[in-house]
């Protein structure tokens, strides 16, 4: 993955691509900018061995070309598409495979600007919206979208797991099934969605059970500096282009300095991660030892539930570094240990090298109507904690000294 998409005879000898701050790039002759725009605007296709020119930094640069080649081995697919931000990857998908009259199958619950762009701007142009969680049943949620004959334009089926914040699994092979269920019955053509920004692309790959797309916020795990924001999308040749066509007229490309930025810290997302991973283990074990906590949402924990279980060992490698945590009291306790923390910094975003708190009930995920929120755990308590790369007994030092303080 480190090397790949790029050669440094093509730059000077330049070890690392450099970055490509231009809008455009100038064509040999008006016979090959004619051929680019051809195949760019998929008037024609590419023939054998040749390649998409540059033609416009909004349609290619040879920055958000290789983060998308990198990305594709990481996520083990044929393509990529990279985003200025995790919403414009997830907005642009929507926007490519949904249209007024469609019908979006979405899980609850999902990051809160997910959760805002569906309920607050999809349903108001008219994509009819059946939700549903990591508890429903294959026949329930048949019912949901038959009760109002909303199967017959089911076009996407969207999931978020881990969800953010509670950690909740959504079974996949049960996705895929329901998908396959409806395609059968009516013969529509459904496009299966995971944001995978909890745990891709290595402790988990939703694409080898069947799923379409994956999508990320890149901004999270896969930086992993809090210092840029961005989004990618990941799947096949044939779903990534209908999403890249439509990136091209919103205009919500990946910028050349945020590619190259996200380029270099690929190439420690392995060591970030797994050390990540590490320290959150042994953060896990504290908070489940102590007297303050009421209940720790992690992947893979038995307090999560048979099912959750079952889900975890199906379909994730590891449990992932972010754990939720719901202390005694209600939002008065909740502040005061965050408020009380001085390793750990009070601020939202996730997956990054250093450790990030937040209380999603009043913050990320404020937008949430209160009844459901109650409904799926996001309690007043609660406290969603990424843990970074700093050294773990820190972090629980930490944490022991703000838990002294309810
Ligand atoms: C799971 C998840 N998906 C998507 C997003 C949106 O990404 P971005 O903030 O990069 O637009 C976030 C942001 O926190 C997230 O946590």
């Amino acid at each position: 993955m480190m090397s790949h998409g790029y050669n440094p005879e093509w730059s000077e000898g330049s070890v690392k691509p450099p970055i490509f701050q231009t809008s455009t790039f100038v064509f040999k002759n008006s016979e090959e900018g004619k051929r680019f725009f051809e195949v760019a605007y998929g008037k024609s296709t590419l023939n054998k061995n040749e390649q998409l020119g540059l033609i416009y930094s909004r349609i290619n640069n040879p920055n958000m070309e290789i983060l998308e080649e990198r990305l594709s081995i990481l996520e083990e697919c044929e393509d990529a598409a990279a985003f200025e931000s995790g919403m414009s990857a997830i907005s642009t998908t929507m926007l490519a495979y949904l249209k007024p009259g469609d019908t979006l199958l979405f899980s609850n619950p999902t990051y809160g600007g997910t959760h805002s762009f569906v309920y607050n701007f999809l349903n108001n142009i008219g994509v009819n919206i059946v939700s549903f969680h990591s508890e429903s049943t294959y026949k329930e949620i048949l019912k949901k979208l038959k009760k109002e004959n909303l199967d017959k334009s089911l076009s996407m089926i969207y999931v978020e797991t881990p969800a953010n914040p509670t950690n909740s699994l959504i079974d996949l092979e049960l996705v895929q099934k329901v998908k396959d269920t409806i395609f059968k019955e009516n013969g529509n053509e459904i496009v299966t969605v995971v944001d995978n920004t909890y745990l891709g692309p290595i402790w988990q790959s939703p694409l080898k059970f069947g799923v379409d797309i994956v999508c990320y916020s890149a901004t999270k795990f896969l930086n992993g500096h809090s210092d840029l924001i961005a989004g990618a999308i990941m799947g096949s040749k044939e779903k990534v282009s209908k999403v890249k066509n439509l990136r091209t007229f919103l205009g919500s490309m990946i910028a050349p300095h945020t590619a190259w930025l996200l380029t270099r810290s690929l190439e420690t997302l392995h060591v970030r991660m797994n050390y990540q991973l590490q320290n959150t283990k042994k953060i896990v074990n504290f908070l489940l030892s102590h007297k303050k906590i009421k209940k720790v949402f992690f992947p893979g924990l038995k307090s999560m539930g048979k099912a959750q279980l079952k889900i975890f060992k199906k379909q994730c490698f590891e449990g992932g570094a972010m754990i939720g945590f719901e202390v005694n009291g209600n939002e008065k306790s909740a502040f005061k240990v965050l408020d009380s923390f001085k390793l750990i910094k009070l601020a939202v975003s996730l997956g990054s090298n250093e450790s990030l708190a937040q209380h999603p009930y009043s913050m990320t995920h404020c937008d949430v109507p209160n009844e459901i929120k109650e409904k799926i755990g996001i309690s007043e308590g609660l406290i969603r904690l990424s843990v970074g790369i700093e050294n773990a007994d820190d972090i629980i030092n930490d944490l022991n000294q703000a838990l002294t303080k309810i």
